[in-house]
């Protein structure tokens, strides 16, 4: 087989009615996978050795993001979502614990929590409680507000910086109120957030930080790959992201309890004495997709500086027309481009966003509108969504926002046939 053969099509996040969807020349999306003959040996070792969970592929990849990220512990888990969904039951954040907890002033030095033999685990049952709030920024992917409802926890959406689609430490910090038990933030479309800032904050308020770094693999601050700090920050691996482990996650955390948790909650909850300590989950990574990551991590740099050359190339070829905008980044960071998104203004631009994209879909060209419709006008989400707190950049930032294909697939003369379709693009209608 043909290593083009074996680069599927992505299914995953195909939103309905996305015009694109049949007659796609240039895909959104495709993912950047190590050479096959680099998988070839692990595979047949892990097949000969029939070990397919729980074996020294994970151990090894763990141990080889923990070093990469400089944190103490980086989990292996099935995939983001499970892992912010573990990493929220973890702390235990169950309306009241967490105040009381910092008022006994008994708590982990990282993460502002109890050791784990303390954690009143059986109280994240209490469905009759008033739900402790996380202060959670709308514009971001569906799975970020799935893990806080799932732990019976009410998402309190605050808008983002319309520049950076990052929420801002003022925001989170406007939103807090004696009900707030948690922050979230997240790196959009590989953006790195304003961590400082944000750990600012939460260590104002005594609240746990949860970085949902799904897009994080390939982005770096000041030259640091990002993943460090915060209490948790949480990857994914799956197809769409710069290191790809078919579906994974990866929690990163220094705090000893934290990943103890997450580690028994991956694994139904059993500390390994077949007795569960609280109601967990199957959230392994198989050892198949522990050694594609390994293989993965290998050239991670590369994507990456590819991706950053083709982001470039689009800023270079877009940046003079009128009425696109672009994401900006903070001073020292770099964008893993997990995404490369603009902004159109249909005044200046003379179309809309959803204008462009048709005439981006006639020429087979296959774009996506993150994050259309944001978290708080979804179906589950819309609500918690406190109408006297409206969002409008996340709104604006919904309707405009045109995620333009990037990755292994895309070359310099896909780039400029992009551009030159959206420049010209008034004409076609
Ligand atoms: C911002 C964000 N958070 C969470 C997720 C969920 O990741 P996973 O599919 O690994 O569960 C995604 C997936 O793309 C994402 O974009």
């Amino acid at each position: 087989m043909k290593p083009d053969q074996l680069l599927p099509l992505i299914p995953e996040q195909h939103d309905a009615g996305d015009p694109a969807r049949h007659g796609i020349r240039v895909p959104f999306v495709r993912p950047a996978l190590p050479r096959p003959e680099t998988l070839a040996g692990p595979f047949a070792d892990i097949i000969a050795s029939g070990r397919l969970t729980k074996g020294p592929y994970c151990e090894e990849f763990e141990q080889a993001i923990a070093k990469r990220l400089g944190v103490r512990y980086a989990v292996a888990v099935s995939s983001c979502t499970i892992g912010l969904m573990l990493v929220y039951r973890g702390l235990d954040l169950s309306a009241g614990s967490c105040l009381s907890r910092r008022k006994n002033g008994d708590k982990c030095a990282v993460a502002g929590m109890e050791p784990l033999s303390r954690f009143g685990i059986a109280r994240s049952g209490t469905r009759n409680e008033p739900l402790g709030e996380v202060v959670i920024p709308s514009f971001t992917f569906l799975a970020a507000a799935a893990a806080i409802v799932w732990n019976n926890l009410r998402p309190v959406f605050v808008d983002v910086d319309p520049n950076t689609t990052n929420v801002t430490p003022q925001a989170i910090r406007a939103a807090i109120t004696p009900r707030t038990v948690a922050i979230a933030a997240c790196h959009n479309f590989g953006n790195p957030c304003d961590l400082p800032g944000l750990e600012s904050v939460a260590a104002e308020h005594g609240l746990p930080l949860i970085i949902d770094a799904a897009h994080g693999f390939g982005a770096s601050m000041h030259g640091r790959p990002v993943g460090a700090g915060a209490t948790a920050q949480v990857f994914s691996l799956s197809p769409t992201k710069l290191l790809v482990a078919g579906e994974g996650g990866i929690v990163a955390t220094n705090c000893d309890c934290l990943a103890h948790f997450v580690r028994m909650g991956r694994e139904y909850g059993n500390d390994g004495s077949y007795d569960a300590l609280f109601p967990g989950v199957n959230g392994r990574m198989p050892e198949l997709s522990a050694a594609t990551a390994l293989a993965s991590l290998e050239i991670l740099d590369d994507v990456s500086d590819r991706r950053n050359q083709l982001a470039d190339m689009y800023r270079r070829d877009l940046g003079e027309l009128p009425g696109i905008g672009f994401v900006e980044l903070m001073p020292g960071a770099r964008s893993s481009y997990k995404d490369f998104s603009i902004t159109i203004d249909p005044t200046k631009f003379g179309m809309t966003r959803d204008a462009l994209r048709r005439v981006l879909a006639a020429r087979g060209i296959e774009t996506r509108a993150y994050y259309d419709p944001p978290c708080h006008r979804q179906t589950a989400y819309e609500h918690f969504y406190d109408r006297m707190r409206p969002l409008p950049a996340t709104d604006l930032l919904a309707a405009r926002s045109l995620a333009l294909p990037i990755g292994a697939h895309v070359d310099e003369s896909i780039v400029r046939e992009v551009c030159d379709v959206i420049a010209t693009a008034k004409q076609a209608v």
